[in-house]
């Protein structure tokens, strides 16, 4: 499994923690930043993290705030994403089973790194359930693709 993950400064202590977690897991991660707790911005990160994903070289994206917020609302913004906020370990399995995230974020300063191991595993553990679920998501597709 080839993931990326990225942080802004408030995400970054929880990103340091997972990433060797990860890899001891066999993951093969890369780190697209931020790689200090100074003050930045967590959209330049949603896109670094999401770029990734995008050219194939992850298989999905974990991404980092202080609250998983700003991130995912950012990584939404982004054609092709879709980023699930997930703070617990049943909306980890829902928005990969339901929604087909390629995405998730969680909360440095929310979300232990025992919980976010936990909440990691049931994404990755869980798959998409297709049928009415696939439909959705392909009018999600639509929606980004309509003009206005
Ligand atoms: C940074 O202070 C904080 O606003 C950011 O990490 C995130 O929580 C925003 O949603």
């Amino acid at each position: 499994m080839k993931i990326a993950i990225a942080s802004d400064h408030g995400g970054f202590a929880l990103k340091r923690e997972l990433i060797p977690w990860l890899r001891e897991k066999g993951c093969e991660v890369t780190d697209c930043g931020t790689d200090s707790e100074q003050s930045c911005d967590y959209i330049d990160f949603a896109e670094k993290g999401c770029a990734e994903y995008l050219s194939g070289r992850a298989d999905f994206v974990i991404l980092c705030c202080g609250t998983g917020v700003g991130i995912s609302i950012a990584a939404n913004k982004i054609k092709g994403i879709r980023c699930g906020l997930c703070p617990s370990v049943e909306i980890a399995r829902l928005v990969k089973q339901h929604n087909n995230a390629n995405a998730i974020s969680l909360g440095g300063r929310t979300t232990s790194p025992e919980l976010a191991k936990e909440i990691i595993e049931a994404y990755m553990d869980a798959e998409f359930m297709g049928g009415r679920h696939q439909a959705r998501v392909d009018k999600i597709t639509a929606l980004e693709n309509k003009q206005r």
